[in-house]
């Protein structure tokens, strides 16, 4: 098979005029470092959320400052699911904390049951993923950790915006994190923000973004190191790129609908094809569109992304659970298992979904995927 000449790339940020113009402006402005833009960005968001905001370098940098602010140098246990990107589980211990990687439930998030089941004397919180822009139960888990007194974190990196039942994610946890990946729902290259309910505590993080220092307001040139923080400030180009992202948010949301709409059509009479089932259609944020090959093993879907991939396909899988990983392995508990994430991980890719995806080419994704499971030949593992 010979690699097609033309590529669908899995992702693409969307780019208009008004990404170019504030991108330009912010240059022209000459201060370029984290200024007049990332205030605008946090006005923005502070409309959308109603939440103390503060922008930082990437979502990996909220996640780091949010658990340095909530575990406050004490330590304990964290409820993470194994079914997400690293960063959600290597800030706990990056911020002295323990994760805790549990299973997931059918729609691969955390539910209240396995929460339950894993708390101990130990544990301080929980951080929810809203994965693929999905809501997690999040009324059921913010209730339980009410209950329990232990704080909520939402890593909503995929879900900006979404809702669950008519609130938007990132409202219900103390601390809600957002990523401005390339890859995600608003890009600006790298990027983050942590949505902070307490004023006090987005001070803190305010300080801790940028060296934990404080500047004298009556000498310009003074200032006193008041805590250990980190450099996570944000450029304004950065900025400036977010900006129009967010401004553009219906639209591009729109776009990753309809997307998600065509794929849902074209793949529900796919035999052995299961969708991601959402609550509800409109409320979901689309970042990643998941489907599953059932019955696949881990071999024969690997098989089948490169056939894809050779064809100018590339497709993606999220996710191989955390506790799967090297690194994680220390933090496991030889009594836990995974059942749902490792099925999960076997059959789960991810179709390309962004805004700009020609209507066309998200047909003829689902045509030669279509293709090639027709060559699958089941009963020996191998296509023809
Ligand atoms: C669920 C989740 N959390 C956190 C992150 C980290 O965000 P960033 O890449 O901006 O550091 C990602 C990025 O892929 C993610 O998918």
């Amino acid at each position: 098979m010979s690699r097609m000449a033309t590529e669908i790339p899995f992702h693409r940020p969307s780019l208009s005029e008004l990404e170019k113009q504030y991108l330009l402006a912010a240059l022209e402005e000459r201060y370029w470092g984290g200024g007049v833009w990332v205030e605008r960005v946090e006005s923005a968001l502070k409309v959308l959320y109603d939440r103390e905001v503060v922008v930082v370098s990437s979502g990996t940098a909220a996640l780091h400052v949010a658990l340095s602010l909530l575990l406050a140098g004490r330590g304990g246990e964290v409820i993470v699911p194994t079914w997400t990107f690293t960063a959600t589980a290597s800030e706990v211990i990056h911020a002295g904390g323990t994760p805790v990687l549990v299973d997931v439930g059918p729609s691969l998030h955390l539910t209240p049951e396995v929460v339950e089941a894993a708390l101990t004397s130990r544990t301080k919180g929980v951080i929810v993923v809203h994965y693929a822009g999905e809501a997690a139960p999040i009324c059921a888990i913010r209730e339980l950790c009410d209950r329990h007194g232990l704080w909520l974190i939402e890593d909503t990196c995929h879900a900006l915006p979404a809702y669950y039942e008519g609130k938007l994610c990132g409202t219900f946890g103390e601390i809600a994190t957002l990523s401005f990946h390339a890859t995600k729902p608003v890009a600006a290259g790298q990027g983050g923000a942590l949505l902070i309910r307490d004023r006090q505590e987005a001070e803190r993080a305010r300080r801790l973004r940028r060296h934990g220092w404080v500047r004298s307001t009556q000498v310009p040139w003074e200032y006193e190191v008041v805590e250990l923080g980190w450099n996570y400030s944000l450029s304004d180009f950065q900025a400036a790129v977010a900006l129009a992202q967010i401004e553009r948010l219906q639209e591009t949301w729109s776009a990753r609908k309809r997307l998600a709409q065509i794929y849902s059509r074209a793949l529900q009479p796919v035999q052995d094809i299961e969708l991601y089932s959402v609550r509800q259609f409109e409320e979901a944020g689309w970042h990643l569109f998941p489907i599953f090959w059932k019955g696949a093993s881990l071999a024969d879907k690997n098989r089948l992304l490169e056939r894809m991939q050779r064809r100018g396909y590339p497709l993606n899988v999220h996710y191989k659970p955390l506790h799967l990983h090297a690194a994680y392995r220390p933090y496991l508990s030889p009594s836990r298992t995974f059942p749902v994430a490792e099925r999960a991980y076997q059959e789960e890719i991810s179709l390309p979904l962004w805004p700009d995806l020609p209507e066309s080419q998200a047909w003829a994704v689902v045509e030669v995927l279509r293709e090639e499971l027709r060559r699958f030949d089941g009963r020996k593992s191998v296509y023809r």
